[in-house]
């Protein structure tokens, strides 16, 4: 039975109103939600590109409106900023009325199958309708009806497959590294502090990896995660299937989305067969990395500003491979390249670090590699840790490899951090540009390896006292 309310329901129902309109004018300071605060700071600073204003809801309702649209905020192959993306039934919606001006979806996204050179195997990796989608606001509404539910805040979103995830130096130096720089180009003016305005992203999205499998054999992965964001949460497979199956659209705030084959289109890949060069075509400052190796360096237990300048005590680190049973120099050649050093240490008072970094703890081998100023060792996931070196004029890595061989792995990261690479055949050095074209020949992997300690050792001078090779 219905009757009329009374007139304390209506009362009742008056006042709640009244709190309700107060709350949304924005009369009252708790509508800031306290997570909130990254997103207001990045709004602030209108270089970094704005931060939707969003107010903190759940939804975000456009009734009777046009959807909003989504905008490119930044893009390069393979590595795209999307504010206002969304999903549903699995699959990820672009809303705009100039899909020209968009660039096409193979160079964002793809299928997130292994990655083979065969050329089916390269076709199947064109991104379907099921994929992604670019449609107009009116398809949208058809599509969403008069809202989505929010994915607040900064996701970045990897759509790779397990394959190249589960290692430290495609983790660290590629998934990463390509991260950070295309999310550091919406702030080109990060000093060598590391400080940006630029919030940290809120959570870390793999469509097609499971929970258990993106931790690397070193347990490096997990580290460096935590390290430069220690607020990050984590979605997998599982989640992403989650909100697929629901059947209601969502929308994200603002996503960066990396697909390791979509940057594989792009011409800088074909150059340095680096996902992470591609977004070095934006914009970015000259300290880009700081922010992330600073955060990594110090939680670590080093102070980020060591090893600054051209005056401090130089370090030099050889990481060794032998023993390590595959990639290993000749034992001899090893033997003659620590005597070397260890000269250079008792001549010029250079400290001197032979390791095998699998025989340090995480935080010696993130410590050690902070101060290192010179790094050398044999082609290698080891020289992975020349992430972590302080650039600087005299920063240089020194890379063995099997005479004829040759890799970009070590020498684009090496120079996308504004330092010095010298790669190694034997007695002779080589460096930009005169780069030999990359080679796996015969006894690359093998453990045959030779190396001159004594070319290595008055190469090491060389860049200690910058001094010109043509005066030597
Ligand atoms: C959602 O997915 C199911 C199963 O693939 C399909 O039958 C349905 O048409 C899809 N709905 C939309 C809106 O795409
Ligand atoms: C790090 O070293 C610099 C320079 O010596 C110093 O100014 C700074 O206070 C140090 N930072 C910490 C956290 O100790």
């Amino acid at each position: 039975m219905h009757s009329a309310p009374t007139h304390r329901e209506v009362t009742l129902v008056g006042i709640l109103l009244f709190f309700l309109v107060f709350f949304f004018r924005g009369g009252h300071p708790a509508q800031v939600h306290p997570y909130a605060l990254d997103d207001a700071a990045g709004a602030a600073s209108s270089h970094t590109g704005g931060i939707p204003t969003l107010p903190t809801t759940a939804r975000v309702s456009w009734g009777s409106d046009a959807v909003p649209r989504t905008k490119i905020i930044a893009h390069a192959p393979g590595w795209t900023i999307f504010d206002k993306m969304y999903l549903l039934n699995g699959t990820i919606y672009l809303v705009t009325s100039e899909p020209e001006s968009f660039p096409d979806r193979k160079f964002i996204t793809s299928t997130g199958i292994n990655i083979a050179n065969e050329a089916e195997m390269v076709a199947a990796r064109l991104p379907t309708d099921k994929e992604m989608k670019i449609i107009s606001p009116e398809e949208a509404k058809r599509l969403f009806g008069s809202g989505a539910n929010r994915v607040q805040g900064v996701t970045w979103l990897a759509n790779d497959p397990r394959q190249f995830i589960t290692h430290y130096y495609h983790w660290s130096a590629e998934l990463f590294f390509g991260f950070w720089r295309t999310y550091s180009s919406l702030d080109p003016l990060i000093p060598a502090t590391g400080h940006t305005r630029l919030p940290p992203p809120r959570r870390l999205l793999f469509t097609h990896l499971d929970a258990a499998h993106w931790r690397d054999y070193a347990s490096m992965n997990q580290w460096v995660l935590r390290t430069a964001f220690p607020s990050i949460t984590m979605e997998f497979s599982a989640d992403w299937a989650d909100r697929s199956a629901m059947g209601v659209p969502f929308v994200f705030d603002r996503v960066l989305f990396a697909d390791r084959a979509a940057a594989m289109r792009g011409a800088n890949w074909g150059r340095t067969q680096r996902t992470a060069s591609e977004p070095f075509a934006l914009p970015g400052s000259p300290n880009w990395w700081s922010t992330f190796r600073n955060n990594v360096v110090e939680y670590s237990g080093l102070n980020s500003s060591v090893g600054v300048g051209t005056r401090g005590k130089p370090v030099i680190t050889y990481i060794s491979r032998q023993g390590w049973g595959r990639r290993m120099l000749i034992q001899e050649d090893h033997e003659r390249l620590v005597e070397e050093l260890y000269k250079l240490r008792d001549e010029y008072d250079y400290e001197v670090n032979v390791v095998s970094m699998d025989k340090l703890s995480r935080v010696e081998q993130l410590r050690l590699s902070g101060r290192t100023t010179i790094m050398m060792g044999v082609h290698g996931n080891g020289l992975t840790s020349l992430l972590w070196m302080k650039p600087s004029p005299r920063s240089t890595v020194m890379e063995f490899f099997f005479p004829g061989g040759f890799a970009h792995d070590y020498e684009y990261t090496t120079r996308a951090l504004g330092m010095v690479h010298y790669g190694f055949w034997g007695n002779a050095a080589f460096t930009r540009p005169d780069v030999p074209p990359v080679s796996y020949p015969e006894g690359f992997q093998g453990n045959s390896i030779p190396i001159d300690g004594r070319v290595v050792a008055r190469l090491c001078h060389q860049r200690i006292t910058l001094a010109d090779e043509a005066d030597d």
